[in-house]
């Protein structure tokens, strides 16, 4: 059986501020004569960490809340089928939503949620990713914001797993298979 550690470091945690800096700065810009209220939707579990960090970067009144699908099971490939697991709990209608997800990969669930998020009557409705694998696409979706695109590695760390593992790591780093 295969056994999987971390490998190399592809995001340092320096450079994950920069980036999470530069979309708070670009988001506020955005948004600025807006008094609409706005409201950050966060897709569990991969994207509470920088849930946390971007909601501190954006210097605009927001609230926040969680929403979680399921897309993987406990290994690497995404199914096109994806499900609520835990709806949000404040409606949407009206207000400037952003949806933010840690990756996107071949884009199934980041498509799914802004379909389903688009028939509740926000306002605007825009996007944010920290990651993004363009070569991965399956589907065409639209992210408003990208932290960094990435090629074709699985990545963990910064709320990201495998198997529910290494979220906790505050780097981005490669999963790498290891000789038993
Ligand atoms: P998609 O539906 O194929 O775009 O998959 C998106 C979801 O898969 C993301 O929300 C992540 O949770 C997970 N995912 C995709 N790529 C990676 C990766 O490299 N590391 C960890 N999780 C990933
Ligand atoms: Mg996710």
């Amino acid at each position: 059986m295969s056994e999987y550690t971390i490998g190399r470091v592809l995001l340092t945690e320096e450079k994950i501020a920069e980036t999470v800096a530069r979309l708070g700065r670009e988001i506020t810009a955005e948004y600025r004569d807006s008094d609409r209220e706005m409201i950050l939707v966060g897709l569990l579990k991969g994207s509470f960490i920088f849930m946390a960090d971007l909601a501190r970067a954006v210097d605009h009144p927001l609230s926040v809340d969680f929403m979680m699908v399921s897309s993987y099971g406990d290994g690497t490939v995404s199914s096109a089928d994806v499900k609520v697991v835990m709806d949000l709990d404040t409606s949407i209608e009206g207000k400037d939503v952003i949806v933010v997800e840690d990756i996107v990969d071949t884009g199934n669930t980041f498509s799914k949620v802004l379909k389903m998020l688009k028939n509740r009557k926000p306002h605007t409705l825009r996007s944010c990713a920290f990651l993004s694998k363009p070569s991965r696409r399956v589907i065409d979706v639209r992210i408003d914001w990208i932290g960094e695109e990435i090629d074709d590695e699985f990545v963990i760390g910064y709320g990201m797993d495998f198997g529910q593992k290494y979220r906790n790591i505050k780097y981005i780093g490669v999963l790498e298979e290891t000789d038993p």
